[in-house]
């Protein structure tokens, strides 16, 4: 196969190198395109745009496979264990015995929040939506970390990393307890983090809450499924950030804003929105395919499609069956994963999904299990952050510990206006 690519303009060639990667994935290096030849690529929505090169996760969209530094999803499925694949992700090896120890010390001493950080809580409505909170109470931690900006060495990035990590499921848990007018509930020492977690969100200042260990379990690889997804639009946003060197917390807050759209990250709640309607009876499932099919109606099947997967999403997969266990061992009869099994069936039948590869995708599944844990829809997507904040923090490093980095900065097709003339007010029709 051939290491170039012949372009040719206006009957000039040009030569144009071609990358190969671990997997054997291909793409035209355009990086002096614009230099040789005066052209620039034109990709909307990136589609066809590889914005780096990475080493943390691998995506072959087609066969449905996810690795995250080479590992198969599926070989963190017997013993999840959401601080391992942090730690996997973040430093690019499974952490040996004193790694976890030394990670896991980190993540027990930072999980509390400055006191001064409470006041924020209480300056939001109670009403407020819990990922406009956390944007901005990420952002609030630079105000109170000042020192970890500068991030001088190995041993600083770590500890900022770790601190972020504990942090962000202790303002989760605080913006679900401001939002209920329940007391805040300290960090336990003793928790390991997913447990302090729960611990955090639904114990009683009066008792504790004990979660089953298959809550515990399931809620680690829920995490674990949605810790990173290579270049996703949040990902990307957090990479653009960071690229004007923005520190590591104004970067991920910044990915929280991007994770809540509803075509992205904000998927997982409309999906319980679309089975609760159908579950009202406000209409049938196959009414709502039928509406997902016409362009016109603005309805798509939430939990469906993906842009790299053309195949079954592998997280959906394993979510499908985590929730079917979750549900025979909690003794949980939930209405809603009878009609989302339904949809999944009447779609996965249907010509329109069919020609155009449309699967159910990490969001389809996810929302029930959540909702059979105990965690109340509007926090959903804030479960996602949680989970994909190790995801961010890797792609933050990688870029930042690249000596060639340099500022993120599309360019564009200007379609407005041919140069025109100011006209005074007076003169205005
Ligand atoms: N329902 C109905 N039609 C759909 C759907 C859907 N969920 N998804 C894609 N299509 C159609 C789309 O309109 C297009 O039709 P046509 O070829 O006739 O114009 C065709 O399928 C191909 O779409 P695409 O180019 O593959 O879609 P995209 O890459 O622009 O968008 C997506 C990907 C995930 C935003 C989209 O599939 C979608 O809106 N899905 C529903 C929202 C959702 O579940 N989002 C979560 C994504 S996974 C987790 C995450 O990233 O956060």
């Amino acid at each position: 196969m051939s290491d170039q690519a012949e372009l040719t303009v206006d009957g000039k060639n040009y030569t144009l190198p071609i990358v190969t990667g671990t997997e054997g994935e291909r793409a035209i290096d355009i990086a002096r395109l614009r230099s040789e030849t005066g052209l620039t690529a034109l990709d909307p929505a990136f589609g066809n745009t590889a914005s780096c090169e990475s080493k943390i996760t691998y995506i072959d969209g087609d066969k449905g496979i996810l690795r995250y530094r080479g590992i198969p999803l599926e070989a963190f499925a017997e013993h999840p264990n959401f601080v391992e694949v942090a730690w996997l992700l973040i430093f690019g090896h499974l952490p040996n015995l004193t790694e976890y120890e030394s990670f896991s010390k980190e993540l027990t001493e930072n999980a509390n929040l400055d006191e001064d950080m409470k006041h924020h809580f209480a300056g939001f409505p109670r009403s407020a939506p819990p990922m406009a909170i956390l944007s901005a109470m990420i952002s609030t931690l630079s105000c109170f970390h000042p020192h970890l900006f500068e991030l001088d060495g190995a041993d600083q990035f770590e500890k900022a990393a770790a601190r972020l990590i504990s942090k962000i499921r202790t303002l989760a848990a605080y913006t679900y307890r401001r939002s209920r007018g329940l007391p805040y509930i300290y960090p336990d020492p003793k928790l390991p983090y997913v447990s302090n977690f729960l611990h955090m969100m639904f114990s009683e200042v009066y008792g504790p809450y004990l979660p089953e260990p298959e809550v515990r379990s399931a809620l680690n690889l829920v995490l674990i499924l949605h810790a990173d997804h290579e270049q996703n639009c949040s990902t990307s946003t957090v990479r653009m950030v960071g690229s004007s060197q923005a520190n590591l917390f104004a970067s991920c807050a910044a990915g929280v804003s991007a994770l809540w759209g509803p075509l992205h990250g904000g998927a997982n709640v409309k999906v319980i929105e679309m089975l609760e309607s159908i579950h009202r009876g406000k209409q049938t499932a196959r009414e709502y395919i039928d509406a997902a099919k016409d362009k016109s109606s603005g309805v798509k099947l939430m939990g469906f499609g993906h842009r790299i997967y053309k195949n079954f999403d592998p997280r959906a997969t394993m979510l499908r069956e985590v929730s079917e266990k979750l549900f025979a061992r909690l003794g949980v009869d939930d209405p809603l994963l009878e009609i989302a099994r339904n949809l999944e069936e009447i779609a996965l039948s249907d010509d329109y999904f069919l020609e155009r590869k449309l699967y159910p995708n990490v969001d389809f599944y996810s929302g029930i299990i959540l909702r059979a844990i105990g965690i109340p829809t509007n926090m959903f997507t804030v479960l996602f952050a949680i989970g994909r904040l190790p995801g961010w923090i890797s792609h933050w490093h990688e870029q930042n510990s690249d000596p060639a980095m340099r500022i993120s900065r599309p360019r564009q097709i200007y379609t407005g206006n041919p140069l025109s003339n100011y006209v005074p007010m007076e003169d205005r029709i």
